[in-house]
């Protein structure tokens, strides 16, 4: 079904929901942007502004509310943005299709999803609520390997492991400091390869395009933090694994009530098979879905998901991989200090598909303890995952980031 002249809302006009806007638009959509910031980049391309934070859901959706009398919008989507009860409350507001507002509780809950899934059979690892530093204390002689999160975060804030020699008051404190509603819950540390899935739920089934292998090789320079450092596409999973993750992203739409959309997944193929660390019911972040997807697989993600916003009806064949192409992904972790030279050259390799770098002379690089604190990006792709990693080493090798190191008081 054609749908130009249709509109469509997305929520958060952010550097990365650029191309997000982008799609829409060559698709023949009129696109209205939110986001609270006035100056965000996406309302320089959006035929409509609303100027409302991308957390605040009775403002979007009063706002929406409004442009909808003037201008009829026919979809919502969140784009690079963690925000599925603003998404959910204005499709609700507005009558669109698109995830409920009991969906997008679960899933901006870590603690309500997790025993959503338990007692849908969903693999999880096992969790708890923990109250105090005392009751972590317990809880860690109870258990081998246990990671504390705040339960309404994003971004590995707060993501702390216990490991050796971690003060459990100080790493409690360091979980709450980042739940909204002081709440923190632990979780059985699961070893085995950590993947990102990205799918697509429709009413004939589910298909994951996006499947890449995070890259945690820094896990103990960054330690106890949780500092994932990029990834590498297309993962390497057995056809029952994949088949594996696609059935349990299935069983998990179920759970939360989705009957069609994207869902973005953190799993670790443990000793018994693929495990559900997390799910979020929206598009990813971090270029996933709009760049290493699309360079890896050929299939227009971003794509999809608008058509499925739209409710409109689509071919899950569409979206099969077409090819595969090894994409590396890389972040820059400059150790901390004050930012005193930046070179980012002219870089002539045909294999560079994107670099970014976020600092700037005279910016302190702080310790490294969530996402957020990423220094710039780089992705390359290949015929090989050597190849694409050779090509990102190369290009690194001519960035220069100099930082000096800050004196301890
Ligand atoms: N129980 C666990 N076992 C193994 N890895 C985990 C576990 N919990 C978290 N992680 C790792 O830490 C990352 C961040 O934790 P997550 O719960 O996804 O929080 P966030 O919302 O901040 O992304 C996960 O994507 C995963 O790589
Ligand atoms: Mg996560």
């Amino acid at each position: 079904m054609p749908v130009d002249g249709k509109t469509i809302l997305i929520i958060s006009g952010g550097v990365e929901a650029l191309p997000i806007i982008e799609r829409a638009k060559a698709l023949g959509l009129t696109v209205a942007v939110s986001d609270g910031n006035a100056d965000a980049p996406g309302f320089s391309i959006a035929d409509f502004k609303i100027i409302a934070s991308t957390y605040d859901e009775k403002k979007t959706a009063e706002l929406a509310g409004e442009l909808h009398e003037a201008h009829s919008i026919d979809g919502v989507l969140a784009a690079a943005a963690d925000v599925p009860l603003t998404v959910a409350s204005v499709a609700e507001r507005l009558k669109l299709p698109g995830i409920s507002v009991n969906s997008a509780k679960i899933v901006a809950d870590k603690l309500l999803m997790k025993e959503t899934f338990s007692a849908s059979g969903i693999p999880v690892p096992w969790f708890s609520q923990v109250r105090n530093a005392s009751h972590l204390e317990k809880l860690l002689k109870e258990k081998k390997a246990l990671v504390i999160k705040p339960v309404d975060s994003r971004g590995a804030r707060g993501v702390v492991r216990l490991v050796e020699g971690v003060d459990v008051e100080w790493a409690f404190e360091e979980s709450i400091k980042n739940s909204p509603s002081c709440r923190v819950m632990a979780e059985e540390w699961i070893n085995g390869r950590q993947i990102s899935t990205e799918s697509i739920v429709t009413p004939d089934g589910v298909m994951t395009p996006g499947l890449s292998d995070r890259n945690y090789e820094q896990l103990e320079r960054f330690a106890p933090f949780v500092i994932e450092d990029g990834g590498d596409l297309p993962a390497i999973l057995t056809e029952a694994e994949s088949a594996e993750i696609d059935r349990i992203i299935g069983k998990v739409a179920r759970a939360i009530g989705m009957k069609s959309g994207t869902i973005k997944g953190d799993i670790v193929i443990g000793s018994n098979g693929p495990v559900v660390i997390e799910v979020a019911a929206r598009l990813s972040g971090g270029y996933f879905c709009s760049h290493t997807i699309p360079l890896s697989t050929g299939a227009d993600f971003v794509g999809a998901a608008i058509l499925l916003a739209l409710g409109e009806k689509i071919v899950l064949d569409d979206y099969r991989p077409r090819m595969s192409k090894a994409v590396c992904q890389r972040f820059l972790f400059p150790e901390p200090g004050v930012v005193r030279k930046v070179e980012v050259p002219e870089i002539q390799e045909e294999s560079l598909a994107m670099l970014k770098v976020y600092v700037k002379e005279g910016d302190e690089v702080k310790r490294i303890t969530s996402h957020p604190c990423r220094a710039g990006m780089a992705v390359t792709t290949a015929d090989t995952r050597e190849g694409a990693r050779a090509a990102i080493k190369r290009v690194f090798d001519r960035v220069t980031v100099k930082v000096e190191p800050l004196i301890p008081a």
